[in-house]
């Protein structure tokens, strides 16, 4: 059947909207917090190899490389366990080391992306154990992958990827847990805790597009900005990117994503009264450093807007706009910041003419290299 937009004005908000439910379609039968549970059914004859592994690779482009920075931010707090995160198409044209007890993972809402495709073929060749975590069922990736886990998402038609991002971020935080579950690497009270917040992770998605008007009414004051930054740290770094890069896929206007800490070796050269810079300012273990780092822009008469958790007064006081979030564990908020960050991309692609669901240039699915 045809894929329609119902009341929604384009694929890319209807994605945007369908997010409380996509994501709780990808935990369904996965995670069953009062049971203390979380079982990932695609990947149960791989559970010791990623217990056991020495090192874990994640392969992607684009969005999808994003949710495997997250990753990295996570499996190594929660599984103690190294990773590294790759571009596929870098991954693929060096001679990579692929020891023993090495684990790939390979994110793909396609599942036909040539670069990431051809990348697990080569580590697949020198040995290596591949799991897919990808959106289109039967696609190429899982199929040349051992085993794997479905985002279930559902079609996504917006070029721009928006539920899948956080529909492989669901399953990221699965598999993780489980793993932790298995090599005990993870305090129990607090894994209780993170299940239960997981699981009411829909609900809080929701209570953010409840307010998607504020996203929208900041698109209208910033449409003319030539460029812009987007500043987080940890696990807000990739979010940081992400939003950036929505901001340049969907409306044009320039965007750089940058750990707010490298602000300043380089891009605090480029903020003057008329720089907006978004920040990822969640109340987490690195708040403090966020909001001198807001300072600093401030002192330089940057635009700041902030994203912040519900109830923070300190950074209202100093940001220009802020958008609240609710309280969430700080491993977990990725979920939750990227929100805000989709919809004020969309909105200001579409206050500029532009057309959000098919970008310029840019394909849904890259099968060349
Ligand atoms: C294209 C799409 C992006 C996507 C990237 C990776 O560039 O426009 O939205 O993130 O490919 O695609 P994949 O299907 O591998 O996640």
């Amino acid at each position: 059947a045809a894929i329609e937009k119902g009341n929604f004005e384009h694929y890319m908000l209807k994605e945007i909207f369908e997010q409380p439910t996509t994501i709780f379609d990808c935990m369904r039968g996965r995670l069953m917090a009062n049971k203390g549970l979380v079982k990932v059914g695609g990947i149960r004859e791989y559970v010791d190899q990623l217990a056991n592994a020495k090192r874990i690779i994640i392969i992607a482009c684009g969005t999808s490389l994003h949710a495997g920075m997250v990753a990295k931010y996570l499996f190594e707090e929660v599984c103690r366990v190294t990773v590294e995160v790759e571009y596929a198409s870098e991954f693929r044209y060096r001679n990579p080391v692929i020891r023993d007890g090495d684990v790939v993972i390979a994110i793909s809402q396609s599942g036909e992306t040539a670069d990431t495709l051809v990348a697990i073929e080569k580590a697949k060749e020198m040995g290596a154990i591949i799991l897919g975590i990808c959106n289109v069922v039967g696609s190429s990736i899982p199929r040349t992958s051992h085993a794997g886990a479905y985002t279930h998402a559902g079609a996504e038609i917006g070029v721009a990827s928006t539920k899948a991002f956080t529909a492989q971020l669901t399953v990221l935080y699965l598999i993780a847990l489980q793993i932790a579950k298995e090599k005990g690497t993870m305090e129990n009270e607090r894994f209780r805790r993170i299940l239960n917040e997981l699981d009411s992770i829909p609900k809080k998605v929701q209570k953010i597009l409840d307010n998607s008007y504020i996203a929208q009414s900041l698109a209208s004051l910033y449409l003319d900005a030539k460029s812009m930054i987007y500043l987080g740290r940890g696990y807000n770094f990739p979010i940081a990117l992400e939003g950036a890069l929505k901001m340049k896929e969907i409306s044009y206007i320039h965007a750089e994503g940058y750990p707010a800490a490298e602000m300043k070796h380089g891009p605090i050269a480029l903020i003057d009264d008329e720089m907006p810079v978004m920040f990822i300012a969640t109340k987490d273990a690195t708040y403090e450093k966020i909001v001198s780092n807001i300072q600093e822009v401030k002192a330089r008469k940057g635009k700041v807007i902030a994203i912040v958790t519900e109830g923070d007064d300190a950074v209202k006081n100093l940001a220009d706009h802020v958008i609240e979030i609710p309280e969430v564990d700080e491993i977990l908020t990725p979920l939750l910041s990227v929100i805000p960050l989709q919809l004020f991309a969309y909105y200001t692609g579409v206050l500029r003419g532009c057309n959000v669901d098919q970008p310029r240039n840019l394909a849904k699915s890259v099968t060349v290299e």
